[in-house]
């Protein structure tokens, strides 16, 4: 018998998640796999740079949805996957993350009596504010299979009423990307390329809408990051998101006055990790860069109020600032005069969760 398994992937950081899982299947010949690229991201420098890099084979289709409304990108994905599911029949459809291609997709498998699989289910921010919060709730609701990267994903669980048989403690598939291209990413020239030196830049990552949406939290977030600038040079890959941000709110002569901040395109894979790993620090609002930090360690400071990944918190690396000026301020001189965190690693975050998650789904179909 042969499982067949639809892998869908639309936006950035689905693609490093998609990667071990991709490696894994490759080599087992009870299972066909697809490809499913939504096209929610489609710069080449945001999703082709990641299928090249990571060795993730070319999409068997691309649903080429692009940036729409939230509703309209949503509507789009379900039309175009429900097509490729009934011309492709399928046994499990497997969602990573949180982003609108995760939960337009499970709705769709599970209107088809298809089984989900949701990797890294069960976090939470607890605030319904966060378009990524609706997506991992309602995502988690309808899927079959609930697979988690951390403890507290596990207790997020249960106490939504899950029944644990459902529920597997597996890793972070991130992570297994991460310690895979690790080495390769130690032979970047990214630093001589943008002219830094190791350990003396702070890497910035800003693209969440309650951050750089809003004029207020944006232009908070410079006045904060202008006086840091001062005191150690930051190298910002520009999300596009932000970029249009920028133009749009004038920010951009107040950023051109501040010479010690360096606007670059966003980077690949390999090099943006080389870049955090040489970093003093990293200022950032991503999720999945609070927890390769956490691997890295290397100190992080999220300007967020809550995080969906608290183990990166309480076990690693990583110190919740928020948009509060004086708060990122004192912990950047913190770290700068080298009292910073330090941290552990999180349970199961050892680069074996794509193969965990591949035998579960193996043996639940008898194979
Ligand atoms: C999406 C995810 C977010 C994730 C982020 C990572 C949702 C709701 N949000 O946010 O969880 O952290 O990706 O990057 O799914 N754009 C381009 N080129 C691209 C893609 C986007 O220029 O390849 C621009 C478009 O102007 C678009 C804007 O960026 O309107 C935002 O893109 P979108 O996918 O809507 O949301 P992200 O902010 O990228």
């Amino acid at each position: 018998m042969t499982l067949n398994i639809a892998l869908v992937a639309g936006a950035r950081p689905n693609f490093m998640k998609i990667a071990p899982i991709c490696e894994v299947l490759k080599n087992k010949s009870d299972i066909e796999y697809k490809v499913v690229h939504t096209g929610q991201h489609y710069d080449e420098n945001m999703s082709k740079v990641f299928f090249d890099q990571l060795g993730i084979p070319k999409p068997d289709v691309n649903l080429n949805v692009g940036s729409e409304s939230h509703a309209v990108q949503t509507a789009k994905i379900m039309m175009g996957f429900e097509k490729f599911l009934v011309e492709n029949k399928q046994d499990i459809v497997v969602v990573v993350g949180d982003v609108n291609s995760t939960l337009a997709c499970s709705l769709v498998a599970t209107k088809l009596h298809i089984p989900v699989a949701h990797v890294e289910a069960g976090l939470r921010s607890f605030n319904w504010n966060m378009p990524e919060e609706v997506n991992r709730v309602l995502t988690d609701r309808i899927s079959d299979y609930l697979f988690t990267s951390c403890e507290d994903a596990n207790e997020n669980l249960i106490k939504e009423g899950f029944s644990q048989d459902k529920i597997y403690f597996v890793g972070n598939v991130m992570i297994d990307t991460l310690m895979k291209f690790k080495a390769f990413s130690d032979k970047s020239d990214v630093l001589d390329v943008l002219g830094l030196k190791t350990k003396d830049y702070a890497v910035l990552t800003m693209h969440r809408p309650s951050n750089v949406d809003s004029f207020e939290n944006l232009s908070k977030l410079i006045d904060a990051l202008k006086v840091v600038q001062d005191k150690i040079p930051i190298i910002y890959p520009v999300h596009p998101r932000t970029k249009k941000r920028i133009l749009d709110f004038g920010f951009s002569e107040t950023l051109d006055e501040m010479k010690n901040f360096k606007i670059v395109e966003p980077l690949g894979y390999v090099d943006f990790l080389h870049l955090m790993d040489n970093a003093r620090f990293v200022v950032t609002d991503s999720g999945g860069i609070q927890e390769e930090t956490t691997i890295l360690k290397i100190p992080c400071l999220t300007i967020r109020n809550e995080t969906e990944r608290p183990v990166t918190i309480t076990k690693g690396t990583n110190v919740m600032v928020g948009t509060d000026k004086q708060k990122i301020i004192q912990e950047a001189s913190n770290i700068l005069n080298n009292n910073q965190k330090t941290g552990k690693t999180p349970v199961k975050w050892d680069g074996k969760a794509a193969s965990r998650i591949v035998e579960i789904l193996l043996k639940e179909k008898n194979i």
